[in-house]
Formats: structure tokens, sequence, C-alpha cells
């Protein structure tokens, strides 16, 4: 069975209260129950993980090199600025899809850079929850 890890990076455990005109209304645990019934279609198992620290998401990355064969990552506020996490994915050697909730071209200049994208196999930004969804069927279909 195809196994995928959907790793929350800092600040969104705060879904559903945080700056919801940007990011939604559904909580985390919502968006994960959502992810788990559209895998389960598919006959996916998905576990997720959510962080603050850049370390615990560093451990969570080569952790999933060893028990999964893919990763749905937002990596938040850390995709602008963390060169860990970006050696963390280049070097696990399955594949990543970067995802964000909202359109970060569409928003502030520093959010236009991201560190983690150009090691991952693509990335998926600015359709809410539905990145996340959008980027488990390019996991499932690619194989
Ligand atoms: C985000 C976009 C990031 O720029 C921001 O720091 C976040 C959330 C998103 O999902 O839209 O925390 O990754």
């Amino acid at each position: 069975m195809t196994t995928l890890l959907v790793l929350h990076g800092p600040n969104l455990n705060l879904l559903g209260t945080r700056e919801p005109e940007i990011y939604g209304d559904l909580t985390l645990a919502e968006i994960d129950q959502k992810l788990a019934e559209a895998a389960s279609a598919k006959d996916v198992e998905i576990y997720s993980i959510q962080s603050n620290s850049e370390g615990a998401l560093v451990d969570a990355l080569q952790e999933a090199a060893k028990k999964a064969d893919g990763v749905i990552f937002n990596p938040a506020g850390y995709t602008h600025t963390s060169v860990a996490l970006r050696d963390a994915v280049a070097a696990i050697g399955i594949p990543v899809i970067e995802v964000h909730l909202s359109n970060v071209y569409a928003r502030e200049e520093f959010r236009k850079q991201s560190l983690i994208a150009p090691v991952c196999l693509g990335k998926i930004t600015g359709f809410g929850w539905m990145s996340y969804r959008l980027a488990l069927e390019a996991l499932i279909e690619r194989g």
C-alpha cells in the first residue's frame, strides 16, 4: 500500500482562527480528515504531522524516507528561509510536493521566494485546502 506523509509547518495549528480571510475557516484537523477520506478512497494511507519547530520538521522528513512513498509539505513560514528543510527534502530521495493554502505570488514580495520548491517535484499554491488535495492526486497519479 502507498503511504504518504502530510507535513504542516509553523502556525498551521492555528488554522480556523488564523487570518481566515487568507487561510480559510477549516481547522488543521478538518483538513487532515478530508485528506484521510480522499486518500482511503484511493487505497492510500496518510499520516499527518504538524510542528512549529524546524528541527522536528527535519526529523519528520528523515523518518518519512524510511516509511513513506512521498510527502505533501506545507513548510509555511520556513518556506522562505530554511536551508535545513531544503537540504532535508533534497536528501530523502522520495517525491515531495510543496503546498500553500494562499497564493504566495499574490502576497508580499518575500513570500515569492521558496528555498524548498527547487528540490521538490512541484508546487501547488492558492487553492486553500484543495492545494493539499491536488498534491495528493498528483502523487497518486504519478505512481
Ligand atoms: C503558507 C504561506 C506562507 O507564506 C505563510 O508563512 C504560512 C502559510 C500558506 O499555506 O499559504 O504560514 O504556507
